[in-house]
This record gives structure tokens, C-alpha cells and sequence, in this order.
């Protein structure tokens, strides 16, 4: 399947991700993990990438669709992938257009997450990630079997740079300007699914299996 998950800063879909591409065997391609791995491995595009991501703005679009489009190009995508934090712009949805039509392929669904902004902060500031492989935790809401290591690997947890209060508060100004408008762009395209992000973990899930047809538990 061509799967997109769309939603806020914080909404869960990169939790989210990670389930589903599991369980239907297609690669995770989320262009904020992709730009965290580029300004770790000290690239030139992540030494760009960090000073706008640090800054809770977009990088921009031409960086941004130069990696989508050499990443969905690679022989793993063929049979399907799932795009989590990418198209976020309108210019961004219009370049995935025409990199899916040169592929021959068109996109199956669209998860729209939906979550208040009050909740947003709360799990931002509360979120860890794992050193190693990225893994996302919640101290509260999803904590580890052991505080401060990852479950799946074993790595030291941490906070991302963007989760401070300040730069969600920007993040966020920037979700309702640039990228809420794409939920129009993809409605009128029928294939977008609305998800209530607000509920447990589980739920969720649920609720995108029976919006894509597959059970994901
Ligand atoms: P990116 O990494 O994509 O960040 P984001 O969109 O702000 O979203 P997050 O990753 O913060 O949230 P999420 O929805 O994945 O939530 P998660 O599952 O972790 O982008 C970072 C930056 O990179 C951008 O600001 C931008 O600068 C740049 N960038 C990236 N893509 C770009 C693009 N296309 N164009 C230009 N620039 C781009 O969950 C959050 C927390 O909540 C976790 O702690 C989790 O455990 C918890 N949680 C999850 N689900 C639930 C639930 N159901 N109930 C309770 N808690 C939950
Ligand atoms: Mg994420
Ligand atoms: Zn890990």
C-alpha cells in the first residue's frame, strides 16, 4: 500500500508509523528522522536542515523534495512505503504528484490525525527518543520498560532539540499556516481518512486498520 500520515506536531504519527509499516512490511520514510539522521552523520543538507528544525520552521521545499524523491526512487518503495511529516507545504503535495505519475503509482490512503492543541504540548514535552534507532516514547502516556533505555534496542533516551516549549509553540503556527491547508488538497482527491488522535494508542490503530481495510493488531 501508498500511505501518507498527515496531522500536527505531536499527533502520533510517528508512533503510529512504526506500527503500521510493520505489520504491512513497507519502509517508514519520515523526513524529520531523515533530516535528525543528517545532522547526526554531521552532513552539508544537516547542517542546513538543523538551523530551520532548531527554529520550529520548515527546511525548504527544494531540500526537502530532493530526499523524498531519491528515497522513494530506491527498489523498497516498488511494492509500497508510507510517508510520515511529508508533503507539508502545497508546492510539496504538488512535487509528490509528479514524482508518484514519472513512478506510474498513485497514493492508496491518507491518515489525517487529528488532536487538540491543548494535549500537544503535553506530549511533546514528555516525549523521548531513542538514541540508537529513533524509537518514540512518552514518560507517561508510552515510558519504557526501563526508565531512560529503549526497549527495542537497548539505546539511551533523550529529548529532541525542537520539543521545547517555545519552538511547539512555533512548530505548531507553522502546522496551521503551511500544512492544514494539504488536508483540503488531499479531500479533494477522496482518499483521506479522519482518525481522532485524541484516544489511547491502540484505538487509534484500530481506527486507521478499518480505514485502510487491514486488521494492524
Ligand atoms: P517531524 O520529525 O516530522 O516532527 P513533527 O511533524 O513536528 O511531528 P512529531 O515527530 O513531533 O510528532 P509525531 O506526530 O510523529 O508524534 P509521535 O508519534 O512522536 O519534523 C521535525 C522538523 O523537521 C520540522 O519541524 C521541520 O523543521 C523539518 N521537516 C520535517 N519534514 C519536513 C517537510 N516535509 N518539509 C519541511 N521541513 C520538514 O508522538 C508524540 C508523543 O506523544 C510521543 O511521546 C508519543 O509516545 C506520544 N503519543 C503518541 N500517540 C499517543 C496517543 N495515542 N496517546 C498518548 N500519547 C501518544
Ligand atoms: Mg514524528
Ligand atoms: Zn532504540
Amino acid at each position: 500500500m501508498r500511505l501518507l500520515i498527515m496531522g500536527p506536531p505531536g499527533a502520533g504519527k510517528g508512533t503510529q508509523a512504526e506500527i503500521i509499516t510493520k505489520k504491512l512490511g513497507i519502509p517508514h520514510i519520515s523526513t524529520g528522522d531523515m533530516f535528525r539522521k543528517a545532522i547526526k552523520d554531521g552532513t552539508a543538507m544537516g547542517k542546513k536542515a538543523k538551523a530551520y528544525i532548531d527554529a520550529g520552521q520548515l527546511v525548504p521545499d527544494d531540500v526537502t523534495v530532493g530526499i523524498v524523491k531519491e528515497r522513494l526512487s530506491e527498489a523498497d518503495c516498488a511494492e509500497g512505503f508510507l510517508l510520515d511529516g511529508f508533503p507539508r507545504t502545497v508546492p510539496q503535495a504538488e512535487a509528490l504528484d509528479d514524482i508518484l505519475n514519472e513512478l506510474g503509482v498513485k497514493l492508496d490512503k491518507v491518515i489525517s490525525l487529528e488532536v487538540p492543541q491543548e494535549i500537544i504540548l503535553h506530549r511533546l514535552t514528555g516525549r523521548r527518543i531513542c538514541k540508537g534507532c529513533g524509537s518514540s516514547y512518552h514518560i507517561s502516556n508510552n515510558p519504557p520498560k526501563v526508565a531512560g533505555k529503549c526497549d527495542k534496542c537497548g539505546g539511551e533516551l533523550m529529548q529532541r532539540t525542537d520539543d521545547t516549549e517555545e519552538t511547539v509553540a512555533s512548530r505548531l503556527r507553522v502546522y496551521e499556516q503551511q500544512t492544514a491547508p494539504l488536508i483540503n488538497f488531499y479531500e479533494s482527491h477522496h482518499i483521506i481518512c479522519h482518525i481522532k488522535g485524541d484516544q489511547p494508542i491502540e484505538q487509534v490503530l484500530q481506527r486507521i486498520g478499518n480505514c485502510l481495510g487491514r486488521d494492524l493488531a
